[in-house]
């Protein structure tokens, strides 16, 4: 080992921050968490998964994780406040996961207007760009949300939505990352509680992989049929279909309990 390497290797031994590092753990998690669910390095799904856990065990969480999934409570709470001020009542509305810019959501909300619309959104300026149509439109029934899809799921009070569009949702074409995608099995017996049997998801993708994966999903799980024959009920253009190319659709129903389970094709 050179001189110079020694010298630093020793400065490391008997450095006071070597000895002090435990104690600026605590601090520091919660901004690295907090940084890497940002980014989107941590899906929803294993926060959700923390959650669930949080009331059963008995061990001191780390003080980061604690932090995150308090302010993830506190989210869940506002979004049931929303939701009893402005879906109480409603019973056939449509709601669409990752509007985007809205006008898919704006075109349906003209297209069926006695029925209440909500898009979720993560992007507020995406969201505020499907207010400004709505409101050039002047249209009474539809409204943009910023939430994390779970989140809204586990707030929205059950029996609300007959439809739930999910339109070009992000493809995470990375293998790694393939746990990020929004349909998940737990995702979809969340979703499958809150919906009355017989209620339907539309999902479009661009994404071959995806698409394969949401059918495999949704037709394994004992919730959800696909029906094959289903038509495509509002086939307005959305932004996201505009500038990729082609895409596959599938339409999944709410089962009554187990279902009978249908061959998925692509092509
Ligand atoms: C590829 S864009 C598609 C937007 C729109 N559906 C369209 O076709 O133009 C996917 C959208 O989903 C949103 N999104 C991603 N993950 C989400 C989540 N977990 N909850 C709610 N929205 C999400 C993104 O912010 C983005 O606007």
């Amino acid at each position: 080992m050179s001189r110079q390497k020694m010298y630093y290797f020793s400065y490391y031994r008997e450095s006071t921050l070597k000895n002090k590092a435990p104690a600026f753990l605590p601090f520091l998690l919660p901004v690295i968490v907090a940084g890497l669910y940002c980014m989107g390095y941590i899906p929803p799904e294993w926060l959700n998964k923390q959650a669930e856990q949080l009331p059963r065990s008995a061990e001191p969480m780390p003080v980061g994780l604690e932090r995150l999934l308090s302010a993830r409570r506190a989210r869940v709470q506002d979004l049931r406040q929303w939701c009893a001020e402005h879906l109480d009542g409603v019973a056939v509305g449509i709601l669409e996961i990752g509007c985007g810019h809205g006008r898919f959501l704006v075109e349906a909300a003209m297209r069926f207007p006695e029925k209440v619309c909500v898009g979720l959104d993560v992007l507020s300026r995406r969201l505020r760009s499907g207010e400004e149509k709505r409101e050039r439109r002047g249209l009474q029934n539809v409204f943009f949300v910023k939430a994390e899809a779970a989140e809204f799921v586990e707030a929205m009070p059950a029996k609300t939505f007959g439809a739930v569009y999910i339109l070009f949702p992000d493809p995470w074409p990375k293998r790694k990352h393939a746990a990020r995608r929004l349909i998940q099995n737990d995702f979809l017996t969340a979703l499958a509680a809150k919906l009355v049997p017989g209620s339907k998801v539309f999902f479009r993708t661009d994404d071959k992989v995806y698409y394969k994966e949401a059918c495999k999903r949704f037709s394994e799980h004992s919730h959800w049929s696909l029906d094959t024959h289903q038509p495509w009920p509002c086939d307005s253009t959305t932004y996201f279909e505009e500038v990729t190319g082609g895409y596959r659709s599938l339409v999944a129903v709410r089962n009554l309990l187990i279902s009978a389970k249908t061959p998925c094709h692509w092509g």
